[in-house]
């Protein structure tokens, strides 16, 4: 196929275009810090897995937008500071008092903002000198566009004319992002029973890593009350690494961008186990109880303390367990409901390396001294992994 001759469109200039990912920018930044301040409040199993998904989404989105950033600044992917009327967009934003009213702006008004000044964006560029932009923003728009169709009010429009255009200040001080009050109980679907003690069922034996003492359910009924016990706790781990996120914006980017994929991985997980209840157990999420005491015994912890018992050392020791499961499994010839394990330990790699990425982070880079700190904290567990004194 030869290459065309079309003449040039004039498109943007370098600063325009500029100016434009730079409100992007903000947008994304806001929402994706939102969203996970959010995702735990939000009742519906089905929200929480389309937020954790658009959550992982945007903040790819992001980085590839400070890198297109950088590539048009050379060298400083700096996006300045939001002007007035993104300002007052971003300050509604963050000022949503329950997670409906916060959907109804990031999903019925900031994203279909985004998506109208993208494609003008898209219909003016140059798609020659300009053809990073092109690409780039091709991806975002089409992303954006799912998302509002998956989470969007019906009345979804946007209410700025060209969002992109908007003035940026690069001499003001970067946005602050507000953070929501400490969680209590992260909620879930209203017919979800949530107990103190959780669901009595749950044996010690199924957490334990002692090879001699692990117990792998293999009846119906225990592998009933196994799986559903399973979804919850995936959507604990979201929740955790969401609000890691949330309540820590002074973290590097990097960070941000790894607890979104691991949201989006526990999501996925919670996703999995809800279609193995009914297609291959006999039961529904909903049917058994489920309870908060282990979720508040890492959420109440500072954010070195959640990386270490959570990622470092509960996910740590369920590598093991998943891959004794699968083989356990595979032996009784329950093939389907053992793919899913080895599943789960592959994702789980990158999530134990989250917890000695960030962990090492925290104590200025020192993998080892942090490896230490982690052994220390490990003599307060109890056989299950579960901290035994807060
Ligand atoms: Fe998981
Ligand atoms: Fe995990």
């Amino acid at each position: 196929m030869t290459l065309t001759h079309e003449p040039l469109r004039r498109g943007y200039d370098v600063d325009e275009n500029a100016i434009r990912f730079s409100n992007y920018f903000h947008v994304l930044r806001e929402i994706v810090h939102l969203s996970n301040g959010w995702l735990p409040l939000a009742p519906g199993f089905e929200t929480k897995y389309r937020l954790g998904d658009h959550i992982h989404d945007d903040a790819r989105a992001i980085s590839k937008v400070k890198r297109r950033l950088y590539e048009l600044r050379h060298p400083s992917d700096y996006p300045g500071a939001p002007g007035a009327e993104l300002t007052a967009l971003l300050d509604r934003l963050a000022g949503a008092e329950s997670p409906q009213q916060y959907m109804e702006l990031a999903y019925g008004e900031a994203k279909p903002a985004l998506i109208e000044a993208l494609e003008v964006h898209l219909g003016a560029l140059d798609p020659v000198t300009d053809e990073p932009s092109l690409r780039l923003l091709t991806q975002v728009h089409e992303r954006q566009a799912h998302h509002v169709a998956e989470l969007g009010p019906d009345d979804a429009q946007s209410r700025h004319s060209d969002l992109g255009s908007l003035a940026i200040d690069l001499k003001a001080p970067p946005r602050r992002l507000a953070i929501l009050e400490p969680l209590g109980d992260p909620a879930r679907d209203e017919f979800v029973e949530v107990t103190p003690d959780g669901d009595p069922f749950l044996s010690a034996e199924l957490y334990v890593n002692d090879p001699d003492e692990n117990h792998v359910p293999v009846e119906r009924e225990e592998q009933r009350h196994f799986f559903h016990g399973l979804m919850d706790a995936e959507l604990c781990a979201a929740e955790l690494m969401a609000r890691n996120s949330h309540e820590h914006p002074e973290m590097p980017w990097d960070f941000h961008v790894d607890m979104a994929r691991q949201t989006w991985d526990e999501v996925r997980h919670a996703r999995v186990h809800g279609i193995l209840m009914p297609t291959e157990l006999g039961c529904r999420w909903g049917d058994y109880p489920v309870g908060f005491a282990y979720f508040r015994s890492i959420y109440e912890r500072d954010l070195l303390d959640r990386l270490a018992l959570f990622n470092s050392t509960s996910e740590q020791k369920a590598m093991w367990r998943h891959s004794h499961r699968r083989k356990v499994l595979v032996e009784r010839g329950q093939e389907t409901v053992a793919k899913v394990f080895d599943y789960l330990l592959a994702d789980e790699v990158p999530h134990v390396h989250n917890g000695v990425r960030w962990g090492a982070y925290l104590m200025e880079g020192d993998e080892k001294a942090y490896r230490a700190y982690v052994r220390d904290l490990r003599s307060g567990l109890d056989r299950t992994g579960a901290p035994t004194s807060a």
